[in-house]
């Protein structure tokens, strides 16, 4: 009997049962918002209720978690590089050197303190910056690096760490996709100067917008927070109901980057689940690199050896040359889409030469900036395929069906090349 057709051309898909809705909710969450709601403070900046805010409490309990001693919420995790660099005082002439491979954002918010940032290439292992092009990118205008944990894998934070202190730069780390994960049993968040996160609505802790800084340093600590709050910091005398907890300190010039009580209260609730979940995606994660990885036409990648737990904001494997050389990544991705019912993706552009990276085109912005080569971030973007974490909380059996779709897509490329 014939192979069934490839779903992208008309034949049975591999798994049509559905995959988990992302964000979850759980049995607290609507009684957590219900509580915001009748509470009368729907702000940070609204009046103290005679107990703690839910942004206080995610803050303590998501320091405690990281395991650093601040922590103070933002309204997006772009808002957290922006805080970040501002609390670290960048500004013009300064440069931070950035991945070439990640979000927009992590470039943008360079531009928007007037600093400039540097293009760097990633290590083909982790698709996070490699050190050795860190260190060839370093200039007597270097005061800063960007250190991204991109995906799933963390970058090398020994490598990175040691270089920044050896020319005196800041590690700023963006944790944006690594909620949870860990090096030596020491949390994503905790090893660079200033943590950033992100809690936009696809990441693995999530109140659909809202972000995070931590820091161990009280002077930075301080002037995140009122970087964040308009020059305004929680009180430090006893509040009085019916005012703001807040001071008028000043002394800085701040923005309102504050995120509502109903975000800080959705993220309290997700935090209680994040665990049991990121243990779900490993376990899930490495079954499949075991799957996927036995397949001859693909590649896992190669986490460093002190990354000892993944967070997983996408699972992410490459295509073989032998695959790319005949049909594009793209085309693979939606043929895969086709089988699972779901969207499966490439990895983002690199920064290089992304659209939605245009620094010129805002008089505000300085302009004229290099775009440097980066091969291997080209490489690596043009063969890996990206699946979403919400796939990885599923069960065993649509494990199997994942590994089933991609055995049967490479196995009809030629059909997909010819189609
Ligand atoms: C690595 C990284 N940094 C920063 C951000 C910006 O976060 P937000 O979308 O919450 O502004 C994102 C968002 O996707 C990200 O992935």
């Amino acid at each position: 009997m014939a192979a069934p057709a490839l779903a992208l051309l008309g034949g049975p898909p591999v798994w049509s049962r559905g995959w988990p809705s992302w964000p979850l909710t759980g049995p607290a969450t609507g009684r957590h918002l219900l509580d915001v709601l009748d509470s009368g403070r729907w702000a940070v900046s609204g009046p103290w209720t005679g107990r703690e805010s839910w942004n206080r409490r995610f803050c303590r309990r998501f320091a405690d978690y990281i395991g650093v001693r601040f922590c103070h919420t933002v309204d997006h995790g772009s808002s957290a590089l922006l805080a970040a660099f501002l609390a670290l005082d960048l500004g013009p002439g300064d440069e931070v050197i950035v991945p070439g491979l990640t979000w927009v954002a992590c470039a943008s918010a360079v531009l928007r303190v007037g600093a400039t940032p540097v293009l760097v290439d990633i290590s083909p292992d982790t698709l996070c910056l490699d050190p050795a092009a860190v260190e060839a990118a370093i200039t007597p205008r270097s005061r800063c690096i960007l250190m991204v944990h991109l995906y799933s894998c963390m970058a090398d934070v020994e490598a990175i760490g040691a270089l920044a202190a050896r020319h005196g730069l800041a590690v700023v780390e963006d944790c944006a996709q690594a909620h949870g994960a860990t090096w030596a049993g020491r949390r994503a968040g905790s090893f660079g100067r200033i943590a950033a996160f992100s809690m936009q609505q696809g990441k693995v802790l999530t109140a659909g917008e809202g972000g995070a800084v931590l820091t161990d340093d009280p002077v930075l600590a301080d002037r995140l927070e009122r970087l964040g709050s308009d020059g305004r910091r929680v009180s430090r005398t006893p509040p009085r109901p019916g005012r703001p907890d807040l001071d008028e300190v000043g002394g800085l010039q701040g923005m309102n980057l504050c995120l509502s009580e109903f975000q800080a209260a959705l993220l309290c609730d997700g935090l209680d689940r994040l665990e049991a979940q990121t243990e779900t995606r490993t376990t899930r994660a490495a079954g499949l690199d075991r799957a996927l990885g036995a397949l001859p036409l693909l590649e896992t990648l190669r986490p460093h050896a002190g990354n000892d737990r993944r967070a997983y904001y996408h699972y992410a494997i490459r295509l073989a040359p032998a695959v790319t050389g005949q049909v594009t990544a793209a085309r693979v991705c939606d043929a895969l889409g086709a089988e699972l019912g779901t969207w499966v993706h490439g990895p983002y552009t690199p920064l290089s030469r992304h659209p939605l990276f245009a620094p010129g085109t805002l008089r505000a912005l300085p302009a004229g900036l290099p775009a440097p080569a980066l091969p291997v971030a080209e490489a690596e973007a043009g063969r890996t395929v990206l699946l979403h974490h919400a796939l990885l909380l599923a069960g065993e059996d649509a494990m199997a069906a994942i590994a089933e779709a991609f055995a049967k897509v490479l196995g009809r490329l030629d059909a997909l090349a010819g189609a």
